[in-house]
């Protein structure tokens, strides 16, 4: 279980976390917001790349920080970033940060091919990742984060800036990682997480506005008929709020 109390976190004046309270347990949760609602620093805070200003992250019960490599060896994150190595191959990339996990030797072999088997890379996992398209970077990059079959898995908008096919082949992806895990996919776009997210936190000006299935929120948001509409409702009146904010 993960748990982060009292989170907030400042970039000088901007205060982009403002009193996180947050528990996940195993299944998917979807994190919507719309750009500049704090989904990566919030998933930046849960995955140590980044310290909070206060409030603490808890791992069954105990402060992440104090896990240390345990910790991040039960963690999987796929940054919003591409940080790929354009002249590395797939596997090279992969080897590589099978080793940053501290998977043994003797098991990255066959940990690698799973995992390219997985998001269906394997033919071309000789090929430097500069020829992949965004989807295949998209793809690699989940790749990685489950490598080592971590407990704890951080999806930073694995979707973004792709067409709709290759959206449905990263989110069945998602969907079909084993039931037994803790997943926290971020986006903002409602049709990536609405059929496969057990519930759906809803990030607005660094403040969760709700978290709860999608069903009780179309309930608790207007009478809402999908989750498209309790979107609209909860941060229609963002581009004010935001430009209010950034004075
Ligand atoms: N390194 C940074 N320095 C200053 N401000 C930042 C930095 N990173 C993010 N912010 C600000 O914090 C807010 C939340 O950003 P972010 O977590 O990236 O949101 P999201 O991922 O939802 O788009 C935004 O207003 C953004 O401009
Ligand atoms: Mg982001």
């Amino acid at each position: 279980m993960l748990e982060l109390q009292n989170i907030t976190k400042h970039y000088g004046a901007r205060k982009a976390l403002d009193h996180i309270f947050l528990t996940l347990e195993n299944g998917i949760y979807g994190l919507l917001g719309p750009n500049g609602a704090g989904k990566s620093t919030l998933m930046n805070i849960i995955t140590g790349n980044l310290k909070p200003t206060s409030g603490i992250v808890l791992w069954n019960g105990e402060n992440a920080r104090n896990l240390g490599p345990a910790y991040l060896s039960l963690l999987g994150y796929a940054p919003q970033q591409q940080g790929l190595y354009d002249t590395f191959t797939g596997i090279r990339f992969l080897s590589y940060m099978a080793a940053l996990k501290g998977i043994p030797k003797k098991k990255q072999k066959g940990e690698i091919q799973r995992v390219l088997d997985y998001v269906n890379l394997t033919e071309k996992a000789y090929r430097p990742i500069g020829t992949y398209s965004g989807g295949m970077k998209q793809r690699i990059l989940v790749a990685q984060a489950i490598l080592g079959d971590p407990h704890l898995i951080v999806l930073d908008e694995p979707t973004a800036g792709l067409d709709p096919k290759e959206r449905v082949r990263i989110r069945e992806n998602i969907r079909n990682i084993s039931g037994d895990k803790i997943i926290l996919v971020s986006t903002h776009v409602v049709s990536d997480i609405e059929s496969i997210a057990k519930e759906i936190i809803l990030l607005r000006n660094g403040k969760i506005v709700d978290k709860d299935t999608i069903s009780n929120l179309c309930e608790k948001h207007g009478n809402a008929k999908n989750l498209e509409q309790v979107y609209l409702q909860v941060f229609e009146k963002e581009g004010e709020s935001d430009s209010a904010h950034r004075i």
